[in-house]
Protein backbone atom coordinates (compact mmCIF):
# COMPACT_ATOMS: atom_id res chain seq x y z
CA UNK A 1 0.00 0.00 0.00
CA UNK A 2 1.36 3.46 -0.92
CA UNK A 3 0.18 6.61 0.19
CA UNK A 4 0.38 9.63 -2.83
CA UNK A 5 -0.70 13.68 -2.89
CA UNK A 6 -4.13 14.21 -4.34
CA UNK A 7 -2.33 17.07 -6.49
CA UNK A 8 -0.40 14.89 -8.65
CA UNK A 9 -2.40 10.98 -9.01
CA UNK A 10 -2.36 9.40 -11.73
CA UNK A 11 -5.41 8.66 -13.12
CA UNK A 12 -8.35 6.07 -12.36
CA UNK A 13 -6.20 4.27 -8.76
CA UNK A 14 -7.67 1.98 -6.97
CA UNK A 15 -8.32 3.33 -3.20
CA UNK A 16 -6.76 0.87 -0.55
CA UNK A 17 -8.56 2.25 2.41
CA UNK A 18 -12.06 3.53 3.11
CA UNK A 19 -12.21 7.32 3.09
CA UNK A 20 -14.32 9.01 6.04
CA UNK A 21 -15.25 12.70 6.35
CA UNK A 22 -14.93 14.63 10.03
CA UNK A 23 -18.23 13.45 11.16
CA UNK A 24 -17.51 9.78 10.62
CA UNK A 25 -19.14 9.51 7.18
CA UNK A 26 -18.11 7.23 4.41
CA UNK A 27 -17.15 9.54 1.31
CA UNK A 28 -15.39 6.59 -0.80
CA UNK A 29 -15.06 2.88 -0.12
CA UNK A 30 -11.97 0.88 -0.70
CA UNK A 31 -11.13 -0.92 -3.82
CA UNK A 32 -12.84 2.20 -6.06
CA UNK A 33 -11.24 3.59 -9.12
CA UNK A 34 -10.38 7.33 -7.87
CA UNK A 35 -11.87 8.61 -10.74
CA UNK A 36 -10.27 12.79 -11.32
CA UNK A 37 -14.40 13.84 -10.19
CA UNK A 38 -13.50 11.92 -7.42
CA UNK A 39 -10.22 13.39 -6.70
CA UNK A 40 -11.78 16.60 -7.49
CA UNK A 41 -14.06 16.07 -4.89
CA UNK A 42 -11.92 14.98 -2.09
CA UNK A 43 -9.65 18.19 -2.54
CA UNK A 44 -13.24 20.29 -2.50
CA UNK A 45 -13.11 18.55 0.97
CA UNK A 46 -9.91 19.20 2.18
CA UNK A 47 -7.91 15.99 1.51
CA UNK A 48 -4.81 15.94 0.71
CA UNK A 49 -3.32 12.19 0.40
CA UNK A 50 -4.86 8.72 -0.14
CA UNK A 51 -3.60 5.40 0.50
CA UNK A 52 -3.75 3.27 -3.20
CA UNK A 53 -2.51 -0.43 -3.84
CA UNK A 54 1.04 -0.72 -5.15
CA UNK A 55 1.39 -1.53 -8.97
CA UNK A 56 1.53 -5.83 -8.87
CA UNK A 57 2.91 -7.93 -11.74
CA UNK A 58 -0.41 -9.83 -13.03
CA UNK A 59 1.13 -12.79 -11.95
CA UNK A 60 1.81 -12.00 -8.19
CA UNK A 61 -1.58 -10.20 -8.21
CA UNK A 62 -3.58 -13.38 -9.20
CA UNK A 63 -1.21 -15.18 -6.11
CA UNK A 64 -2.43 -12.43 -3.93
CA UNK A 65 -6.06 -12.82 -4.74
CA UNK A 66 -5.95 -16.53 -4.60
CA UNK A 67 -4.69 -16.36 -1.04
CA UNK A 68 -7.26 -13.91 -0.02
CA UNK A 69 -9.96 -16.00 -1.72
CA UNK A 70 -8.90 -19.19 0.07
CA UNK A 71 -8.75 -16.81 3.24
CA UNK A 72 -12.39 -15.97 3.03
CA UNK A 73 -13.39 -19.13 2.13
CA UNK A 74 -11.76 -20.32 5.93
CA UNK A 75 -13.48 -20.37 9.26
CA UNK A 76 -10.54 -19.53 11.13
CA UNK A 77 -8.76 -22.96 12.96
CA UNK A 78 -9.57 -20.71 16.41
CA UNK A 79 -12.94 -20.13 15.98
CA UNK A 80 -13.97 -23.87 14.20
CA UNK A 81 -12.27 -25.39 17.30
CA UNK A 82 -14.15 -23.63 20.14
CA UNK A 83 -17.34 -24.83 18.16
CA UNK A 84 -16.03 -28.42 18.11
CA UNK A 85 -15.43 -27.55 22.32
CA UNK A 86 -18.71 -26.42 22.30
CA UNK A 87 -20.42 -29.45 20.86
CA UNK A 88 -17.91 -31.46 23.33
CA UNK A 89 -19.84 -29.44 26.15
CA UNK A 90 -22.98 -29.96 25.43
CA UNK A 91 -22.60 -33.71 24.72
CA UNK A 92 -21.15 -34.23 27.53
CA UNK A 93 -24.12 -32.59 29.48
CA UNK A 94 -26.73 -34.26 28.08
CA UNK A 95 -24.91 -37.36 28.84
CA UNK A 96 -25.32 -36.15 32.82
CA UNK A 97 -21.61 -35.54 33.33
CA UNK A 98 -19.92 -32.01 34.21
CA UNK A 99 -17.77 -29.36 32.55
CA UNK A 100 -15.69 -28.08 34.44
CA UNK A 101 -14.58 -24.00 34.35
CA UNK A 102 -10.97 -24.82 32.69
CA UNK A 103 -12.55 -26.05 29.98
CA UNK A 104 -14.58 -23.13 29.21
CA UNK A 105 -11.43 -20.81 29.84
CA UNK A 106 -9.77 -22.64 27.04
CA UNK A 107 -12.12 -22.32 24.50
CA UNK A 108 -12.49 -18.34 25.79
CA UNK A 109 -8.78 -18.42 25.24
CA UNK A 110 -9.14 -19.84 21.69
CA UNK A 111 -11.70 -17.57 20.13
CA UNK A 112 -10.54 -13.93 22.24
CA UNK A 113 -7.92 -12.96 20.55
CA UNK A 114 -8.96 -14.15 17.25
CA UNK A 115 -12.09 -11.49 17.90
CA UNK A 116 -10.39 -8.79 18.82
CA UNK A 117 -7.58 -8.83 16.09
CA UNK A 118 -10.64 -9.40 13.24
CA UNK A 119 -12.18 -5.93 12.23
CA UNK A 120 -14.75 -7.38 10.27
CA UNK A 121 -16.83 -10.20 11.67
CA UNK A 122 -19.23 -10.23 9.00
CA UNK A 123 -16.86 -13.23 7.39
CA UNK A 124 -16.53 -15.03 10.41
CA UNK A 125 -20.41 -15.01 11.02
CA UNK A 126 -21.20 -16.05 7.13
CA UNK A 127 -18.92 -19.10 7.27
CA UNK A 128 -20.43 -20.04 11.03
CA UNK A 129 -24.29 -19.95 9.94
CA UNK A 130 -23.00 -22.54 6.81
CA UNK A 131 -22.03 -25.12 9.54
CA UNK A 132 -25.17 -27.30 9.81
CA UNK A 133 -25.77 -27.35 14.09
CA UNK A 134 -27.72 -24.09 15.27
CA UNK A 135 -26.88 -24.34 19.01
CA UNK A 136 -23.18 -24.77 18.50
CA UNK A 137 -22.48 -22.26 15.79
CA UNK A 138 -24.55 -19.79 17.36
CA UNK A 139 -23.05 -19.37 20.67
CA UNK A 140 -19.57 -18.92 19.41
CA UNK A 141 -21.50 -16.17 17.12
CA UNK A 142 -23.21 -14.58 20.10
CA UNK A 143 -19.57 -14.84 21.30
CA UNK A 144 -18.09 -12.81 18.30
CA UNK A 145 -20.76 -10.32 18.09
CA UNK A 146 -21.16 -9.80 21.71
CA UNK A 147 -17.29 -9.07 21.99
CA UNK A 148 -17.64 -6.94 19.06
CA UNK A 149 -20.58 -4.79 20.89
CA UNK A 150 -18.49 -4.74 24.19
CA UNK A 151 -15.31 -3.31 22.21
CA UNK A 152 -17.48 -0.39 20.81
CA UNK A 153 -18.58 0.49 23.91
CA UNK A 154 -14.84 1.00 25.12
CA UNK A 155 -15.13 -2.08 27.36
CA UNK A 156 -11.57 -3.39 28.55
CA UNK A 157 -10.05 -6.95 27.99
CA UNK A 158 -11.56 -8.27 31.28
CA UNK A 159 -15.17 -7.84 30.41
CA UNK A 160 -14.61 -8.43 26.80
CA UNK A 161 -13.67 -12.33 28.26
CA UNK A 162 -16.21 -12.30 29.79
CA UNK A 163 -18.27 -10.99 27.50
CA UNK A 164 -17.13 -13.95 25.28
CA UNK A 165 -18.37 -16.32 27.68
CA UNK A 166 -21.05 -15.20 28.57
CA UNK A 167 -21.89 -15.68 24.49
CA UNK A 168 -20.56 -19.07 24.09
CA UNK A 169 -22.60 -20.48 27.71
CA UNK A 170 -25.92 -17.94 27.10
CA UNK A 171 -27.64 -21.50 25.68
CA UNK A 172 -25.53 -23.92 27.88
CA UNK A 173 -29.31 -24.91 29.76
CA UNK A 174 -30.30 -26.42 26.57
CA UNK A 175 -28.24 -29.21 26.97
CA UNK A 176 -31.15 -30.62 29.73
CA UNK A 177 -33.98 -29.74 27.21
CA UNK A 178 -34.86 -32.45 24.98
CA UNK A 179 -33.52 -32.15 21.67
CA UNK A 180 -36.60 -33.13 19.57
CA UNK A 181 -37.83 -29.67 20.86
CA UNK A 182 -34.81 -27.34 20.35
CA UNK A 183 -35.04 -28.77 16.44
CA UNK A 184 -38.91 -28.99 16.06
CA UNK A 185 -39.32 -27.72 12.76
CA UNK A 186 -43.06 -26.58 13.33
CA UNK A 187 -44.49 -24.18 16.28
CA UNK A 188 -44.14 -25.10 19.75
CA UNK A 189 -47.09 -26.38 21.87
CA UNK A 190 -47.60 -23.56 24.88
CA UNK A 191 -46.66 -27.08 26.96
CA UNK A 192 -43.08 -27.33 25.01
CA UNK A 193 -42.48 -23.90 25.03
CA UNK A 194 -42.30 -23.61 28.52
CA UNK A 195 -39.73 -26.97 28.64
CA UNK A 196 -37.71 -24.54 26.75
CA UNK A 197 -38.27 -21.20 28.37
CA UNK A 198 -36.08 -23.51 31.52
CA UNK A 199 -33.27 -23.29 29.29
CA UNK A 200 -31.81 -19.70 31.10
CA UNK A 201 -32.21 -21.79 34.69
CA UNK A 202 -30.96 -25.13 33.49
CA UNK A 203 -28.07 -22.65 32.52
CA UNK A 204 -27.56 -21.03 35.73
CA UNK A 205 -27.48 -24.24 37.65
CA UNK A 206 -24.94 -25.58 35.44
CA UNK A 207 -22.74 -22.78 35.64
CA UNK A 208 -22.99 -23.25 39.25
CA UNK A 209 -22.02 -27.08 38.69
CA UNK A 210 -18.90 -26.05 36.88
CA UNK A 211 -17.76 -23.14 39.84
CA UNK A 212 -18.16 -20.29 37.66
CA UNK A 213 -17.65 -16.84 39.78
CA UNK A 214 -18.03 -14.24 37.32
CA UNK A 215 -21.44 -12.67 38.48
CA UNK A 216 -21.96 -10.85 34.99
CA UNK A 217 -21.75 -14.03 32.94
CA UNK A 218 -24.45 -16.07 35.70
CA UNK A 219 -27.04 -12.70 35.11
CA UNK A 220 -26.23 -13.01 31.25
CA UNK A 221 -27.22 -16.23 31.37
CA UNK A 222 -30.22 -16.12 33.30
CA UNK A 223 -31.70 -12.99 31.70
CA UNK A 224 -30.78 -13.43 27.90
CA UNK A 225 -34.50 -13.55 27.24
CA UNK A 226 -35.69 -11.05 29.25
CA UNK A 227 -37.24 -8.35 27.36
CA UNK A 228 -36.38 -4.69 27.34
CA UNK A 229 -40.05 -3.90 27.82
CA UNK A 230 -40.78 -6.50 30.76
CA UNK A 231 -42.35 -9.32 28.34
CA UNK A 232 -39.26 -11.33 28.46
CA UNK A 233 -38.79 -14.98 30.54
CA UNK A 234 -38.14 -16.39 33.53
CA UNK A 235 -38.82 -13.32 35.95
CA UNK A 236 -39.90 -10.30 33.43
CA UNK A 237 -37.09 -7.72 34.71
CA UNK A 238 -37.73 -4.45 32.80
CA UNK A 239 -35.69 -2.27 30.98
CA UNK A 240 -32.43 -0.38 32.71
CA UNK A 241 -32.72 -3.81 35.61
CA UNK A 242 -31.25 -5.84 32.86
CA UNK A 243 -27.63 -5.77 33.14
CA UNK A 244 -25.55 -4.46 30.21
CA UNK A 245 -23.96 -7.75 29.27
CA UNK A 246 -27.55 -9.22 29.46
CA UNK A 247 -28.61 -6.70 27.08
CA UNK A 248 -25.61 -7.22 24.76
CA UNK A 249 -26.18 -10.86 24.92
CA UNK A 250 -29.90 -10.59 23.57
CA UNK A 251 -28.95 -7.92 20.60
CA UNK A 252 -26.41 -10.66 19.75
CA UNK A 253 -28.65 -13.77 19.78
CA UNK A 254 -31.12 -12.08 18.15
CA UNK A 255 -29.42 -10.21 15.30
CA UNK A 256 -27.64 -13.91 15.00
CA UNK A 257 -31.09 -15.85 14.76
CA UNK A 258 -32.49 -13.69 12.33
CA UNK A 259 -29.85 -14.42 9.89
CA UNK A 260 -29.29 -18.05 10.37
CA UNK A 261 -31.41 -20.90 8.83
CA UNK A 262 -33.82 -22.04 11.66
CA UNK A 263 -36.17 -25.56 11.04
CA UNK A 264 -39.10 -23.56 10.49
CA UNK A 265 -37.96 -20.67 8.37
CA UNK A 266 -35.07 -19.26 6.05
CA UNK A 267 -32.21 -17.04 7.03
CA UNK A 268 -33.18 -13.17 6.66
CA UNK A 269 -29.96 -11.12 4.53
CA UNK A 270 -28.03 -9.50 6.60
CA UNK A 271 -29.39 -5.89 5.82
CA UNK A 272 -32.37 -6.72 6.71
CA UNK A 273 -31.93 -8.34 9.83
CA UNK A 274 -29.73 -5.39 10.73
CA UNK A 275 -33.13 -3.19 9.90
CA UNK A 276 -35.44 -5.52 11.77
CA UNK A 277 -33.12 -5.33 14.99
CA UNK A 278 -33.06 -1.97 15.09
CA UNK A 279 -36.87 -0.56 13.89
CA UNK A 280 -38.99 -3.67 14.27
CA UNK A 281 -37.50 -5.22 17.76
CA UNK A 282 -40.82 -3.88 19.38
CA UNK A 283 -39.38 -2.77 22.22
CA UNK A 284 -38.03 -5.77 23.01
CA UNK A 285 -34.21 -5.22 22.77
CA UNK A 286 -32.06 -1.95 23.77
CA UNK A 287 -32.32 0.62 21.19
CA UNK A 288 -28.96 1.98 22.17
CA UNK A 289 -27.22 -1.28 21.73
CA UNK A 290 -29.03 -2.02 18.51
CA UNK A 291 -27.81 1.32 17.14
CA UNK A 292 -24.25 -0.13 18.05
CA UNK A 293 -24.40 -3.16 16.21
CA UNK A 294 -26.10 -0.92 13.27
CA UNK A 295 -22.80 1.80 13.47
CA UNK A 296 -20.50 -1.79 13.49
CA UNK A 297 -21.94 -3.14 10.63
CA UNK A 298 -22.16 -0.23 8.59
CA UNK A 299 -18.62 0.68 8.77
CA UNK A 300 -17.42 -2.81 8.00
CA UNK A 301 -19.56 -3.71 5.38
CA UNK A 302 -18.32 -1.13 2.23
CA UNK A 303 -16.21 -3.26 0.09
CA UNK A 304 -18.15 -6.52 0.24
CA UNK A 305 -18.85 -8.88 -2.38
CA UNK A 306 -23.10 -9.56 -2.27
CA UNK A 307 -25.26 -12.15 -4.38
CA UNK A 308 -28.23 -9.95 -5.77
CA UNK A 309 -31.95 -11.64 -6.66
CA UNK A 310 -31.22 -11.48 -10.18
CA UNK A 311 -28.48 -14.10 -9.47
CA UNK A 312 -25.43 -11.50 -10.33
CA UNK A 313 -22.74 -10.22 -8.13
CA UNK A 314 -22.06 -6.70 -6.84
CA UNK A 315 -19.87 -4.86 -4.11
CA UNK A 316 -21.12 -1.92 -1.61
CA UNK A 317 -19.71 1.32 -1.88
CA UNK A 318 -22.04 3.22 0.07
CA UNK A 319 -24.71 2.53 2.81
CA UNK A 320 -28.26 4.45 2.50
CA UNK A 321 -28.40 5.51 6.14
CA UNK A 322 -32.43 5.58 5.87
CA UNK A 323 -32.28 2.64 3.91
CA UNK A 324 -29.17 0.62 4.87
CA UNK A 325 -30.67 -2.91 3.19
CA UNK A 326 -30.55 -0.96 0.17
CA UNK A 327 -27.50 0.64 -0.65
CA UNK A 328 -25.30 1.83 -3.13
CA UNK A 329 -23.42 -1.18 -5.26
CA UNK A 330 -21.17 -1.20 -7.94
CA UNK A 331 -21.34 -3.64 -10.73
CA UNK A 332 -18.45 -3.66 -13.42
CA UNK A 333 -17.77 -0.17 -14.03
CA UNK A 334 -21.61 0.67 -13.21
CA UNK A 335 -23.02 1.89 -10.27
CA UNK A 336 -26.16 0.95 -8.83
CA UNK A 337 -28.32 2.29 -6.55
CA UNK A 338 -30.63 -0.23 -4.89
CA UNK A 339 -33.00 2.70 -3.31
CA UNK A 340 -33.99 3.34 -7.05
CA UNK A 341 -33.89 0.15 -8.51
CA UNK A 342 -36.38 -1.45 -6.38
CA UNK A 343 -37.07 -4.97 -8.47
CA UNK A 344 -33.40 -5.51 -7.15
CA UNK A 345 -32.17 -6.69 -3.77
CA UNK A 346 -28.94 -8.42 -1.89
CA UNK A 347 -29.71 -12.14 -0.88
CA UNK A 348 -26.54 -12.45 0.66
CA UNK A 349 -23.02 -11.35 1.17
CA UNK A 350 -20.73 -13.93 -0.67
FE1 LIG B 1 -31.54 -18.89 24.68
Amino acid sequence: MIKLSLHNLPVNQKLARNIYDQEGQLLLAKGILLEPRYVQQLLKKGLEEVFLWDEMPAEQLAQFESRAERRKAELPPAISSAVDAFREFMHTLSQGHAITINQVEETVDLILPEIISSNNILRQMKLLRQKDEYTMKHSVSVSVIAVKLGESMGLKEKALRNLAKAGLLHDIGKARVPMELINKPAQLTNQEFRVVQQHPLHGFKIAQEMRLTDLEVFTAILQHHEKFDGSGYPFHVLGRKLHIFSRIIAVADVFDALTSDRPYRKAMPLLNALDEVVNNSNGHLDPAIARRLAAYVLNVIPGELVMLNDGSTASIVIINKDEPQRPMLRKGDRFINLQEERDLHIIDLI
